[in-house]
């Protein structure tokens, strides 16, 4: 361990990235110190940069197809740290997994048809809904004392509804957590009841705290596999959401047609040269050590903000994090409006985190913070936190 140097500070700024480029238009304040999208200010690991550098000594960058090693870098990688053993024909591409999200949408469901998620969660799932013409059909996650669990009696009633789909955040962004086999295996129950199609967005799958342990939704039994879509990507474990590759796992051969439909349709379902070569080279026992590397310091993050909050800033409480990059936190205690909140933290503390009503109502007073970052910038954030709400 300690083989990488994830201390080290590097500007981003000036390179046209969301993070830091799009702070003014995003806050009205360019110098919040971004703690908000889900990019990582970790580099990139070396061994994936190498590979693209590799590729690009090749002047020609055609067509390029998504070759046999590119299939079995992900069956390999679900293999090895997920234990699910997936075969190469189940796999499929997405520009990303919001556009993935989008062609499974178009490919499975009708104009007006229902779609249930599970807020607060990530919120271009409430946007891919609604900008298809579907109608979103909340089934709210229960927070209880910062922890959050499915509301199945709900999900139950809501099921004989002739809902088409449900989107799952697998783990889930933004309350952290990891779900356990129980739950998953009980929401795939109501489901398939229902002849409900489940799309588990796994995205943070490999980002993963310990003891948590990711289970692949589809893993779960023949029946899941064949009523599922599964999402994942390299982007937010390996810091590559700039090449906007990722992949669908669909065995059932009737959805993968028409998900692979749904991408000609868009001429969506191509790729291209780069992101084939980071995902080679990302699912590798290179990418094995460096995450789990970089996921001990996420943890160290984690815990640093958990012990600075409950020392110095009680009233915001912290959710528990099992699994993402991404923390909740709860600023109620205060007793202030939202729009005060934001606006102590972006235009007072300058520190430029997630607001939580973006995730849905029950986001209100809520607060998303990135600590895929150096420690140092974690710490600044508190600190600057620290100045600002400490008397209030
Ligand atoms: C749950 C979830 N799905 C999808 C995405 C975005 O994926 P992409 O950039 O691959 O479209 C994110 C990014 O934060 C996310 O948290």
């Amino acid at each position: 361990m300690g083989h990488y140097n994830f201390d080290r500070v590097i500007n981003r700024e000036n390179t046209s990235c969301v993070k830091y480029d799009l702070r003014q238009s995003i806050f009205g304040n360019s110098k919040v110190l971004p703690m908000w999208v889900a990019d990582m200010d970790i580099s990139t690991p070396d061994f994936i940069l190498d590979a693209l550098a590799e590729r690009i000594k090749h002047p020609m960058l055609g067509y390029t197809i998504r070759d046999k090693a590119f299939n079995e870098s992900i069956v390999w990688w679900n293999a090895k740290r997920h234990s699910w053993d997936i075969k190469p024909e189940y796999i499929s591409i997405c520009a990303g997994v919001v556009s993935g999200l989008n062609h499974a949408i178009q490919a499975f469901t009708n104009p007006g048809d229902k779609i249930i998620i599970q807020p607060p969660v990530y919120h271009p799932f409430f946007s891919t809904i609604y900008n298809n013409n579907r109608i979103i059909l909340p089934n709210p996650l229960i927070g209880l004392d910062m922890k959050y669990t499915m509301d199945f009696e709900h999900l139950e009633k809501i099921a004989s509804q002739g809902a088409k789909m449900i989107i799952i955040s697998n783990p889930h962004n933004p309350v952290g957590r990891v779900w356990n086999r129980d739950e998953l295996v009980r929401l795939g129950e109501i489901c398939c009841k229902h002849n409900i199609l489940i799309v588990s967005d796994e995205i943070h799958s490999d980002l993963i705290i310990k003891p948590n342990l990711h289970i692949p939704f589809a893993s779960l039994s023949e029946q899941f596999l064949m009523n599922s879509v599964t999402f994942a990507s390299t982007s937010k474990t390996f810091n590559l959401a700039g090449l906007f590759t990722g992949h669908a796992i669909i065995a059932n051969k009737q959805l993968l047609k028409k998900y692979n439909h749904a991408l000609e349709i868009t001429g969506a379902g191509t790729g291209n040269i780069f992101g084939f070569e980071s995902v080679k080279a990302a699912y590798s026992p290179k990418g094995e050590i460096w995450l789990d590397e970089v996921l001990e310091y996420i943890k160290g993050n984690t815990l640093l903000v958990e012990a600075y909050l409950k020392d110095k800033l009680p009233k915001i409480n912290l959710a528990e994090l099992q699994g993402t990059y991404l923390l909740w936190l709860d600023f109620r205690s205060f007793g202030l409006d939202d729009e005060k909140i934001n606006d102590l933290l972006i235009n007072k503390a300058e520190v430029g985190l997630n607001k939580g009503s973006i995730f849905g109502e029950l986001g209100i007073g809520f607060q998303r913070m990135n600590v895929a970052c150096p420690r140092s910038q974690v710490e600044e954030a508190l600190e600057r936190i620290h100045n600002v709400f400490k008397n209030l």
